[in-house]
């Protein structure tokens, strides 16, 4: 019997419109069987496509639904392509002519052909001419705003160029020289009230309940750093507050959106490493030596850092049965602290934060059959290691990083904005309860300890 001609193609297909369809129809009559190479959401957003709206599950579906594709598989990586050549034998790879010479290493594998791509659509244009930029604000001036503004410019679909602070001057300098923010602020309210649809806040912990409650009140939505309140009935009350008001109340937690994180976790699915029994995290920043002030350090160590390693525990371990903490304070706060959590299973999360004293800032998630271990700072994840007892069995995982990392977080805040969703489904509201119970328990424990 005669050998079926392969064909293969690759793409993001998002809200797959006229100029997939026509070449998808060119390739297929290359040859017998098609086969569709979709790109993973977080592959995209690794090589720099940031606002995809659909998710990876939704385009695959759309694609299985041509009558003229045989197969869809998903793309996670870049060396994926040329492992695809030999694995189902392509006989050609077909691409669209806006690559052409991109692709010309897999003849090695393969034929390859560019065909002529349709002209006047692409998802880019859809999604520009179907979703409205957002406008953001920003609350607080402080050492990283202007790293949050240079991290947005990458974004097409974000414009910041409002400023609140209560310190008028600083405000005032800021705004005169600033490329991108040109009106400042001093009044919260006047600030609201603007045609800003969303507040990026980033001010000092004491003052985040009020301002998220404001902000959602006045119909913003809102990324806020980290512990969104202080009080346990706060956290409650604002998390009511965003799902009545239909609002988005994330925490920025840039960890949570990055593309290798998430791929973690889903290679962490295929139970590889067997029973997860021990998640360790640390992250320490020795603040004074990068000259942030003494009131942001004096906020504590807890406040300021343990959201990290609680986004890895609660990721991999779920819900804490128990927590335990070990702090160092200096002047009144805790300069480090180590965070004990016990799990379902009896497994157990270690984290330990620090701004005084320096560790290894890696993270290690062991199982019953091997472990994962991402090098430092594990939180700006770019690669991981699955090792084994057997080390011919190891391997790894790295994706492209750019910039600071902020800029997947306000993508992914952009993109719920602009697709209408209230929940991420990279940081969900249940897992935001569960680390910022991490600060609320810490000063618990030292109300409790005072008392007595
Ligand atoms: N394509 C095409 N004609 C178009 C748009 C895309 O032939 N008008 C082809 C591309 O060349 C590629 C495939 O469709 O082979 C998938 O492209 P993809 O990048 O997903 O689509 P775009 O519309 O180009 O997406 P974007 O604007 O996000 O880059």
């Amino acid at each position: 019997m005669k050998k079926k001609k392969i064909i293969i193609t690759y793409g993001t297909y998002d809200m797959l419109h006229i100029g997939h369809m026509n070449l998808l129809e060119r390739a297929s009559a290359l040859g017998d069987y098609l086969i569709v190479g979709v790109t993973d959401e977080n592959y995209d957003r690794s090589r720099g496509k940031l606002n995809v709206s659909q998710s990876t599950k939704t385009r695959v579906k759309a694609i299985e639904a041509l009558d003229f594709v045989d197969k869809v598989i998903v793309e996670t990586h870049k060396k994926q392509k040329a492992e695809d050549m030999v694995k189902y034998k392509v006989d050609i790879f077909a691409i669209g002519d806006d690559w052409v010479g991109s692709f010309d290493y897999l003849n090695e594998f393969t034929h390859v052909e560019y065909l002529a791509r349709t002209k006047g659509i692409s998802s880019t244009k859809l999604r520009k001419e179907n979703f409205k930029p957002v406008k953001l604000g920003l609350v607080g001036l402080g050492e990283d705003t202007q790293e949050f503004i240079n991290e947005s410019d990458f974004l097409s679909n974000i414009i910041i160029n409002r400023i609140y602070s209560k310190n008028l001057n600083a405000v005032k300098e800021f705004t005169k020289y600033n490329d991108t923010v040109k009106y400042g602020h001093d009044n919260y309210d006047e600030f609201l009230d603007t045609s800003i649809n969303a507040v990026y806040i980033d001010s000092s912990v004491s003052e985040h309940y009020i301002q998220i409650k404001k902000a959602l009140k006045a119909g913003k939505h809102v990324l806020c750093e980290t512990p969104l309140a202080l009080e346990k009935n706060e956290l409650k009350e604002l998390l009511g507050l965003a799902k009545k008001e239909k609002k988005i109340l994330l925490m920025a937690i840039k960890t949570a959106f990055l593309p290798a994180f998430n791929q973690l976790q889903q290679e962490l699915k295929n139970g590889l490493i067997g029973e997860i029994k021990e998640v360790r995290a640390n992250r320490t920043t020795l603040y004074r030596e990068k000259k942030y002030s003494e009131s942001y350090i004096s906020q504590g160590a807890t406040n300021l850092l343990s959201s990290y390693p609680s986004l890895l525990v609660n990721k991999i371990l779920g819900k804490s049965k128990s927590i335990s903490f070990f702090d160092q304070q200096e002047n009144g706060y805790d300069i480090s602290n180590t965070i004990i959590t016990t799990h379902k299973n009896n497994a157990r999360g270690i984290s330990s934060v620090a701004t005084g004293i320096k560790l290894e800032d890696s993270a290690i998630i062991s199982g019953t059959k091997g472990y994962v271990y991402i090098p430092s700072p594990w939180w700006l994840t770019k690669e991981f290691y699955f090792r084994f007892e057997d080390s011919q069995k190891s391997y790894s995982f790295k994706y492209e990083f750019n910039g600071t990392g902020l800029r997947y977080m306000i993508a992914e805040f952009g993109s719920l904005i602009q697709r209408e969703s209230i929940k991420s489904k990279m940081l969900t509201p249940s897992e935001m309860v569960r680390i910022n119970r991490v600060s609320l328990d810490y000063s618990d424990s030292k109300k409790i300890k005072k008392e007595k």
